[in-house]
């Protein structure tokens, strides 16, 4: 069953709904326009596109950024959603996909986030609980997270904010929000996306704030996905609930690309800029770069925007059978670096001649900045940029690296002249200095110590996970968060850009059974100073037998 729908209806209206249903749903979403005012000092809406239009930009409001260190980069990582929709979704696809990321280097470029959407995966049982779906999902959503997690990839589910997920297939957390994310934290979630299909009546802010309160009380540092495509101006409130919020309809039907809609939203997604930084991003939905239906240019240009926009990076194409170009393009580390910049400014359109368009305005953390320059027209276009339109004097002494051909022109003086196909981008990076570094891109070995005690005599016991930096800088020593557990400690030692954690408890003392901790480490990238995403992974420990001797 599809759970597209198209970009001129508008969204809170569900499939299938008669037209009754519809004239209620558009009171109850004109009402909720109506009670945003307070949020939204002007807006006007567009209901033939339904993309978010602010008029002047507005300051983010004095809310605070939630401090669990999550997502101070925009997440990265790969959801099926927009190639497979709900139907072929599986344990057996997501394992294989998992794979895929790995050995097509896309993990070693930095995504991380991986698991199923609206995928069948659960049910809700008589007494309340939710329950995997043990059909699709023979190992349990704990064993795929366990998978996940061993594979140094983190585990991503989905759920809905109302009755029913928007196919209806599966529940929503209406009315169950603690407990489901108490389920979702045993699961081992790493990243939960929540949709707002079927919540009718329900008030946004407040569902959202109570889901948020629910993943906190939960226990489990969670990123926060939240997705009700641009409904109710999330850009407003969510930094105070949630890490990343849609700001538009779903990019494509599951299954073909739409280059004409992915564009548009492009150009809404870019008017929200004032509304991103670390730890809160906007979200124009999941990558459709390698799906049917796209050019090699089109992949780079769209790759190119999600890059400058400060957007999440999840993948949506199939990765099993993707072309040697669409990895080329995904895993393009020059263009990954504007992604994942430490300062987290979003770009957004400087000037636009309704063929051509310049888009600036991210300076990055080593004092150089990115720019694209976009050609909607039929024709190949010669564009020459001047510093001045850029920030720069006119005088400044630049060099410029081209982020797809990787090719660095300069000195420049006055500014640069681009050639640029239909439907293409030119990305460049242009510093005062011949150098490009890249910032930290994290990636692990394993994300799960599994330790096992066998005898009742106390034992020391050791696991290692590697955390590297595939940036360009050797990291400070990443700094492990207080209150472990007394059964356990951890060391960390460095060998250039690579990291060992080692986690090493003690059964002292322990009785028989299963003790669970999550580790904590936190870092600052070099150059910038700025804090990186805090740095989680998970040691469980299975005691066979009481233990004798003191706990520490
Ligand atoms: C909504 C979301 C999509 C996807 C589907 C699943 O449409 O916007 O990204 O999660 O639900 O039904």
């Amino acid at each position: 069953m599809s759970c597209f729908r198209p970009l001129e209806l508008p969204r809170a209206g569900q499939r299938r709904k008669t037209v009754k249903k519809i004239c209620l749903i558009v009171a109850v979403v004109w009402c909720a326009l109506l009670s945003f005012t307070a949020f939204v000092p002007f807006r006007e809406l567009s209901l033939d596109t339904r993309l978010p239009s602010l008029g002047p930009q507005s300051p983010v409001p004095a809310v605070h950024a939630l401090d669990d260190g999550l997502a101070l980069t925009p997440p990265m990582g790969w959801y099926p959603w927009n190639i497979f929709g709900e139907e072929p979704q599986n344990e057996k696809l997501i394992k294989e996909i998992v794979d895929a990321l790995v050995s097509s280097g896309l993990k070693d470029a930095g995504y991380a986030f991986v698991g199923p959407d609206e995928g069948i995966c659960f049910y809700r049982q008589a007494d309340g609980r939710l329950t995997t779906n043990l059909e699709r999902y023979p190992s349990g959503l704990r064993g795929l997270g366990d998978y996940i997690h061993k594979k140094g990839l983190k585990y991503a589910l989905y759920t809905d904010a109302g009755t029913r997920t928007c196919s209806t297939a599966m529940p929503g957390t209406k009315d169950h929000e603690l407990e489901d994310m108490r389920q979702f934290a045993e699961w081992r979630a790493d990243y939960i996306k929540i949709d707002w299909c079927n919540t009718e009546g329900q008030d946004i802010v407040k569902t959202y704030t109570t889901l948020h309160d629910a993943q906190h009380a939960a226990g489990r540092p969670v990123v926060h996905s939240l997705c009700s495509w641009g409904d109710g101006y999330p850009w407003r409130w969510a930094v105070a609930v949630g890490h990343l919020w849609r700001t538009t309809t779903d990019i494509c039907a599951p299954g073909e690309a739409d280059w004409a809609r992915a564009i548009r939203i492009a150009w809404a997604n870019e008017k929200l800029s004032a509304f991103a930084g670390p730890g809160h991003w906007n979200d124009p939905d999941m990558m459709i770069a390698g799906m049917p239906g796209m050019s090699e240019t089109q992949d780079r240009t769209f790759f190119s925007f999600w890059c400058l926009m400060a957007a999440p990076l999840i993948a949506g194409n199939d990765l099993r059978s993707m072309s040697e170009a669409t990895k080329k393009t995904l895993t393009n580390l020059e263009a990954i670096a504007i992604n994942q910049d430490p300062l987290g400014i979003q770009g957004k359109v400087i000037w636009a001649d309704g063929t051509i368009s310049l888009w600036g305005g991210k300076p990055l953390f080593d004092g150089s900045q990115a720019i694209l320059v976009f050609n909607q027209g039929r024709h190949e276009a010669k564009k020459q940029i001047e510093w001045p339109e850029i920030g720069l004097d006119a005088a400044a002494s630049c060099y410029v690296r081209n982020v797809w051909t990787q090719e660095t022109s300069g000195p420049l003086t006055g500014g640069v002249t681009v050639s640029v196909a239909p439907d293409g981008v030119a990305m460049l990076r242009v510093s005062t200095k011949n150098d490009f570094p890249l910032p930290p891109i994290i990636v692990a070995d394993s994300y799960l110590v599994s330790l096992r005690s066998t005898g009742s005599a106390p034992q020391k016991l050791s696991g290692a996970i590697t955390i590297t930096n595939k940036g360009s800088a050797e990291l400070p020593l990443w700094k492990v968060g207080e209150g472990l557990p007394a059964w356990l400690s951890v060391e960390v030692t460095k060998t250039g850009k690579s990291q060992k954690f080692t986690s090493t408890v003690s059964t002292a003392g322990l009785k028989k059974g299963l003790y669970h901790a999550v580790v904590r480490a936190d870092n600052t990238e070099p150059v910038s100073g700025k804090p990186m995403s805090a740095l989680y992974y998970d040691v469980d420990l299975e005691v066979a037998r009481d233990v004798s001797g003191q706990s520490r």
